[in-house]
């Protein structure tokens, strides 16, 4: 109650300082731009934004041209029918489940992003959720690792609608057999990498997992690289396009970069689970801990005697012998008296209820004494209190250190010195099941040549983020010019969302003290069903939400405005006040709605 009350009274004088602060700096900045008005004539103007370069160029795209020979895989999917010859729908079946969701009859797309920068820019979009999909490429060159060069793999991902759980990584499938024909991609099929975001819940993951072939005996491990020091939460929320490369190169490392910012690196050798080589030795598993071991490092001295006068049960307290009663003290006189001044209520029904009893209250005779009821003097510490006897601890000598089994020689043991001579790459594939859908892939690339690698970016993903950015600039832009050539504007919108806010939270504090007032005429009448059923109809209002702190109201209407106005809109609508009406109408209309729905249920 004291919180809501406290923020009811700071988002009023937050808003009293935004409504008269703008005023002041309006003035100010017009003063100052009294000269060089036509600058703000030239924002204002109403033809749509357009982003444009630190020179004032419009940023434009064009699917970038490339020599293949520089690749070992691209796509940009902007020629469709280039591309879809180039990839392959899996028609296979998973073996391990039951048979209605076994298929992987995922739909991808051809298209445009949703929130379309250029509509020539084409992606291909997972389209459908909780389906799984799998989709694959031949390499136009396999990748053999025979030569010393790095392998540079990158590719954009937008996750358009988020992602709750589900992943956007790529497979790098092994050349052999299994991989001539794509129609049978599955999740057994062969890879020789795996790389990108992956994300359940709370796990995210950044995948970096390369399959190793025991040099003994063919064996396959699935390496999966340590994780990154920071959290990767930006890709899964943000819903825009982010740039995801790896670079593993010819001297064993790694890097993994996001949006250009490497965020995990190392050695194939040593940041990988289980690690490319096993142990050189092993405990040995025939060698057994003697039964005369002792690992008591100190044991209690066996030559210790309790002295004679310790005792074990003497009381850490006892009541004080030389404490005498009090004179006024009154034996006689009980603690608690039945309230004489209670009274049998009307409706008591001796059948239903028992026997009436005044309640207890305090005896009003012992308040003028030192005490009543019986005596009982005070306690002290007992000076004969030693506790439990132990004997003193000494060293065991017997003692013959931690035992562990001996070490023999590892008969597994191998060292591969050159984890990255990897079974050769002969096609790219995605193999998803997830729970968002939409889920746009972009500019696919392998090649062993990181500058080919930064530049094709250049042309696609680095343009389209600073369109993106520009954009929203521009944005952000008009919306301040406007405020400041029509200073009421901004009174105006304020007035328009912070009072249905405030209103929001009288409502809330004076809806507390209603559901008290019902509770206790209700509980009269049936006091055993109430209190669970009026949690679940009002979270809002019971007291435990109560105490949800301020931030949180405030996030959870943050969040209800951004996801009204996220996005396209937010882009797209660039006169201010529809979008204020449209808000207001909206708080002003819902709030007391669902009010009233509450009541009426509790
Ligand atoms: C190969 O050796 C590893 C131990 O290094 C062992 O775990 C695995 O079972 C072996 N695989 C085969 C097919 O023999």
């Amino acid at each position: 109650m004291r919180k809501t009350h406290s923020s009811l009274v700071l988002l009023l004088a937050a808003a009293l300082c935004l409504l008269i602060g703008p005023t002041i700096a309006s003035e100010a900045e017009s003063n100052f731009n009294d000269d060089d008005d036509g600058v703000v004539e030239a924002v204002q103007d109403d033809t749509p934004a357009l982003a444009t370069d630190e020179n004032g160029e419009e940023l434009v795209y064009e699917s970038p041209k490339y020599d293949p020979k520089q690749f070992h895989f691209v796509d940009h999917f902007d020629d469709i029918e280039k591309s879809q010859k180039l990839w392959v729908k899996s028609q296979a079946k998973k073996d391990d489940i039951a048979e209605e969701i076994a298929k992987y009859d995922g739909v991808w797309s051809w298209e445009a992003p949703q929130r379309i920068v250029w509509k020539n820019d084409i992606g291909l979009v997972l389209k459908s959720k909780a389906k799984h999909a799998a989709i694959a490429s031949k390499l136009l060159k396999p990748f053999t690792f025979k030569e010393d060069k790095p392998l540079i793999v990158q590719y954009e991902v937008t996750l358009q609608e988020g992602q709750e759980c589900g992943g956007a990584y790529i497979k790098l499938l092994s050349a052999n057999k299994a991989t001539d024909d794509l129609t049978k991609f599955n999740d057994k099929t062969p890879y020789t990498i795996m790389f990108g975001p992956d994300k359940c819940g709370n796990d995210i993951k950044m995948h970096f997992i390369f399959r190793h072939v025991n040099p003994i005996n063919g064996s396959i491990t699935e390496k999966h690289c340590k994780k990154p020091k920071d959290r990767l939460e930006e890709p899964f929320k943000d819903k825009l396009p982010h740039l995801y490369t790896l670079i593993v190169r010819p001297d064993n490392t790694f890097e993994i970069r996001v949006d250009h910012n490497i965020i995990n690196e190392g050695s194939l050798l040593s940041e990988f689970t289980p690690p490319v080589n096993p142990p050189r030795e092993i405990d040995d598993p025939e060698d057994k801990k003697p039964e005369d071991w002792d690992e008591r490092e100190k044991i209690p001295d066996p030559t210790a005697q309790k002295p004679e006068d310790w005792d074990d049960d003497a009381p850490p307290q006892i009541p004080d012998p030389s404490a005498v009663m009090p004179d006024d003290w009154l034996e006689e006189e009980p603690e608690m008296i039945p309230d004489p001044s209670a009274q049998k209520p009307d409706d008591w029904d001796v059948d239903m209820d028992g026997e009436w009893e005044a309640p207890l209250v305090d005896n009003p005779v012992c308040e003028k004494v030192s005490g009543c009821g019986k005596w009982k003097a005070p306690l002290i510490a007992n000076k004969e209190y030693k506790g439990k006897w132990r004997a003193p601890m000494i060293d065991n000598p017997n003692y013959r250190g931690k035992w562990s089994p001996r070490k023999i020689p590892n008969p597994d043991f191998f060292e591969d010195l050159t984890p990255f001579k990897m079974t050769p790459i002969g096609a790219v594939g995605i193999e998803l099941w997830s729970m968002s859908n939409e889920i746009l892939f972009d500019n696919i690339i392998i090649t062993d040549d990181l500058d080919v690698a930064i530049d094709y970016a250049a042309k696609t993903f680095d343009l389209k983020r600073k369109y993106i950015d520009k954009e929203s600039d521009t944005f952000l832009n008009k919306v301040m010019t406007y405020g400041k050539d029509n200073p009421w504007s901004w009174r105006i919108a304020l007035v328009l969302i912070v009072t249905p806010l405030a209103f929001f939270f009288y409502r809330l504090m004076s809806g507390k003290k209603d559901t008290t007032a019902t509770d206790k005429k209700t509980d009269a009448v049936q006091p055993d069903d109430k209190p669970s059923e009026n949690k679940e109809d009002s979270t809002e209002e019971s007291s435990p939400k109560t105490k949800k702190s301020d931030l949180e109201v405030k996030e959870g209407a943050d969040a209800a405005d951004n996801e009204e106005d996220s996005g396209k809109d937010s882009t797209e609508d660039v006169d201010g006040g529809a979008s204020e009406e449209k808000e207001t109408e909206e708080t002003t209309s819902n709030k007391p709605r669902k009010r009233r729905v509450r009541k009426d249920a509790s």
